[in-house]
């Protein structure tokens, strides 16, 4: 029997009768009884009374993998999770195992020594924030690759929205912001073979439970403490952030998760700065396209940039 079963009938923070548990997974009461002792040495506060049997006194935040995976109704994603206290970063992780793992793995940490932001970027990854990597063997073909990135930026948008009552947008091409402060940042990593995906590592990183007064100011990063006053739990935004990739890739229409992805855009109708391979571009961000491009008009001319750090200069 799996501690993960145990936990996920203590989650509702209810007695349970050993004697119950036993019976419904048709095993000994000494066998739960060995699981219960198993939770509590992972950290899990488990009361225990001979009359009513076991309850969890408070349903902790730790980012444990049977925690995350119980109760997790998904198809693929989330079929095994990881969880690191601390890992140099989770997409390193995740392209290192990725060789032994199925479609839909997830890698979490506690904390990043070394997370990797876009553009070669670093990313403060320390503790109370969401920092995890979700490996994908999509059949998709390489130029269909920004499918991916838009739906896991949907799925962080819904996630926070749904949880949350905030309004998050994303900024193009994948960052999620409140307002213009940034909450989370999204980065995939590739390998593919001629021209077929082999496969995908998202990584997500938001600023969950982290006080980002000490990130330079020029970031604007903003995180979900410091929008709702409170701490957030991680447990239940990562598994609702699992719930609707996995709703998102169990057959969405394509069209449908484009229009999403356009109206949640932070960017449409904005002035921007965008630099990429080909220089920097001022102009106003007039339309996203479905292969993922933004489409910027600049002195009289429609530009046309598929990858790109974009930075919002003004509302029109
Ligand atoms: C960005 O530059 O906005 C993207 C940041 C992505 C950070 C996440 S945190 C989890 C995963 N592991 C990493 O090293 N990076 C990504």
């Amino acid at each position: 029997m799996e501690s993960e079963w145990v936990l996920s009938r203590l989650f509702s923070g209810e007695w349970v009768s050993g004697q119950e548990i036993a019976e419904s997974q048709g095993v000994s009461r000494a066998a739960v009884c060995k699981q219960i002792k198993i939770l509590r040495a992972r950290g899990y506060e488990i009361e225990s009374s001979t009359r009513k049997g076991y309850r969890l006194a408070c349903r902790p935040d730790l980012l444990d993998a049977a925690l995350i995976r119980s109760g997790l109704e998904t198809r693929a994603v989330g079929c095994r999770v990881q969880c690191f206290r601390e890992v140099d970063s989770t997409n390193r992780v995740a392209r290192s195992l990725a060789r032994d793992c199925p479609n839909g793995a997830v890698f979490i940490s506690e904390r990043q020594t070394e997370g990797r932001g876009r553009l070669s970027r670093s990313w403060q990854s320390p503790t109370g924030g969401v920092w995890m990597s979700i490996l994908f063997r999509p059949d998709l073909p390489l130029p269909d690759a920004h499918r991916i990135n838009m739906a896991a930026s949907v799925a962080v948008a819904r996630a926070v929205s749904k949880l949350y009552g905030l309004d998050p947008r994303i900024k193009w091409p994948n960052d999620i912001l409140i307002g213009e402060r940034k909450l989370c940042g999204i980065l995939m990593e590739i390998s593919a073979e001629v021209d077929r995906i082999d496969c995908a590592v998202v990584g997500i990183g938001i600023n969950a439970n982290v006080d980002v007064s000490g990130f330079p100011l020029e970031w604007k990063s903003t995180s979900l403490s410091q929008e709702l006053g409170r701490d957030v739990s991680r447990v239940e935004l990562i598994q609702k952030i699992l719930q609707e990739i996995d709703i998102i890739f169990g057959g969405i229409d394509f069209k449908d998760l484009y229009r999403e992805w356009c109206d949640r855009s932070a960017t449409l109708g904005k002035m921007v700065r965008v630099t990429s391979g080909g220089g920097d571009v001022v102009g106003q961000a007039v339309e996203l396209s479905s292969d993922g491009a933004l489409i910027v008009a600049s002195k009289g001319t429609s530009v046309r940039v598929l990858a790109g750090d974009c930075i919002h200069l003004r509302e029109i």
